[in-house]
């Protein structure tokens, strides 16, 4: 199987199951936008809970939710409008339009060329190294685009409005309230997750490159005189892969290997806080499925750092389909934005500390695209097993976590597997109930959307009150009786056991 196989064939999965498809289909679509069906938006509020557990709910950290639509104002004092923008080439001869450094980067097979800028792109362009990959002809001068959405506000359309490109910005908006809310103590987080826009220049690769999609977030507040994090202990022996700064400027792609502790130690990572992040950035995706060994953080060099940012590393995962993509960005983003809107709404920014003195906090970001890993969990479980395709997706994340199959759909069979149903329902499982098709077509459709148990109803369950439960990955089976079962999948699903000790071994 070539990786573009892999690809279609989720895709063609996800499409005739239910999991995600373009949206506006019956309008001839519309590049960069897609639709969840029941079971992608499952997939994507569990992988949504994985997050929030990870980087929410164990530290306390406060969360928020603020407008989509923001005032102009909001975006000119941000910086935003000066620096949101991307690189455009469009073809002289067919019109088709590529973000530049994207195209570049394809037909040469660099990387990372962001950095280069415009004079750079036009280079390549005019020395006619790179040409329209659609009609072969050549490009005209790039240009750099806002890529944010702009609207008018109100009746009258008098107020300029922006659609965020992140939600960073309300949260920085908000500080004074959430420190409010924080009682009034550095260190402190607001997690934000929410829809933003962006109007990318060419969308491409499904869910990895949208004009509108979720985005998970989390600003900590820190006292840059008091930088050390109170949960670094819990991560700094996690190894991690690190191309750092100093690598990727001597344009060398040989990572190293290192604790957190030591890239700490080592000036790699500026502060704690970005390093605890990492560690925990790296055991969340970990927890979708993606090995250690196709995960690594990238630095980014100062050319190609946002606006904001002092140091930024990019997590990156290497899928079969595309190689090392971006799911998250580390950012370092020191107290740029709130002396930002300290400027622009001549509003103090500042905390007080308990020795009377007053401090601009720092800010560290960890920022996760919720659809991106949507696609990085469905592709890293697609498996094939006996000509079947099955997603081996971790138990926590599956969208339906238990389908009820009556054996055949007569002699009472139906009637006991629908209370079987109801039962799992009643003990808060996600369970779905399937009797159309063979036995055997029903766990193929079960292991096709990534079920991790079946129950099937038989004959004996009648006479004794006994199902029989069949894994996803091993296919194994075994025994049990049904009024065991609410506690029993419970625990599997929180992974307090696993799948043979729901039984007995048939
Ligand atoms: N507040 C920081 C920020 O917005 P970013 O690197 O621009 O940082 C964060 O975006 C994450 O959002 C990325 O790591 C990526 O996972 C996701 N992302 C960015 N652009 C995207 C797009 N057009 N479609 C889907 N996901 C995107």
């Amino acid at each position: 199987m070539t990786p573009a196989d892999v690809q279609d064939r989720v895709t063609e999965i996800a499409r005739r199951r239910g999991f995600f498809w373009p949206s506006f289909e019956i309008y001839g679509g519309l590049s960069g936008f897609y639709t969840y069906g029941d079971l992608g938006t499952k997939l994507k509020r569990n992988v949504e809970n994985a997050w929030r557990e990870s980087f929410v709910r164990r530290q306390g950290f406060l969360e928020l939710e603020t407008p989509i639509i923001n005032a102009s104002r909001v975006f000119e004092a941000s910086g935003h409008l000066d620096h949101f923008k991307e690189y455009m080439v469009e073809c002289a001869r067919c019109g088709l339009v590529f973000r530049a450094d994207h195209i570049v980067e394809e037909e040469t097979g660099l990387e990372n060329l962001e950095a280069i800028g415009l004079d750079g792109f036009a280079k390549f362009l005019r020395e006619g190294e790179v040409r329209c990959p659609g009609c072969g002809g050549e490009f005209k001068e790039p240009i750099m685009i806002l890529t944010m959405f702009q609207t008018s506000i109100g009746a009258t359309g008098g107020e300029v409005g922006y659609a965020r490109p992140e939600t960073a910005q309300g949260m920085f908006l908000n500080f004074r309230r959430g420190f409010q809310n924080a009682r009034e103590k550095l260190p402190f987080a607001l997690a934000q997750v929410g829809k933003v826009l962006r109007n990318e220049i060419s969308p491409r690769r499904g869910l990895l490159r949208v004009r509108e999609f979720t985005i998970m977030e989390l600003e900590l507040f820190f006292d840059p005189q008091q930088p050390s994090c109170p949960f670094f202990k819990e991560v700094s022996d996690e190894e991690i892969t690190l191309l750092t700064e100093e690598t990727m400027a001597k344009g060398e792609r040989t990572p190293l290997e290192l604790t957190l502790q030591e890239a700490v130690e080592g000036g790699h990572i500026q502060t704690e806080w970005q390093a605890y992040f990492m560690g925990v950035s790296k055991r969340f995706i970990s927890h979708l499925g993606v090995p250690a060994r196709r995960q690594r953080f990238r630095a980014h060099l100062p050319e190609e750092r946002s606006h904001y940012s002092a140091q930024t590393f990019d997590h990156e995962v290497r899928l079969e389909s595309w190689g090392w993509i971006e799911v998250a960005g580390h950012a370092y983003r020191t107290d740029y934005d709130l002396k930002a809107h300290q400027q622009g709404a001549g509003v103090d920014m500042s905390a007080l500390r308990p020795d009377g003195t007053r401090v601009v906090p720092h800010v560290v970001e960890p920022s996760f695209g919720l659809d991106r890993l949507v696609h990085v969990a469905l592709e890293s479980s697609y498996r094939r097993k006996k000509k079947r395709s099955i997603l081996a997706l971790p138990r926590s994340i599956a969208p339906i976590s238990v389908s009820v199959l009556p054996l055949v759909t007569k002699d009472g069979l139906p009637e006991k597997a629908a209370e079987v149903h109801k039962l799992l329902l009643e003990a808060g499982l996600v369970a779905a109930y399937d009797d159309s098709g063979s036995i055997g077509r029903r766990y193929a459709r079960a292991d096709e959307i990534g079920t991790p148990v079946a129950v099937t109803i038989d004959y004996d369950t009648l006479e004794d009150e006994t199902v029989t439960l069949r894994d996803r990955d091993s296919w194994s089976q075994v025994r049990q009786g049904t009024r065991n079962l609410p506690g029993l999948l419970r625990r599997l699903f929180k992974g307090e056991i696993g799948f043979s000790d729901l039984g007995d071994p048939i």
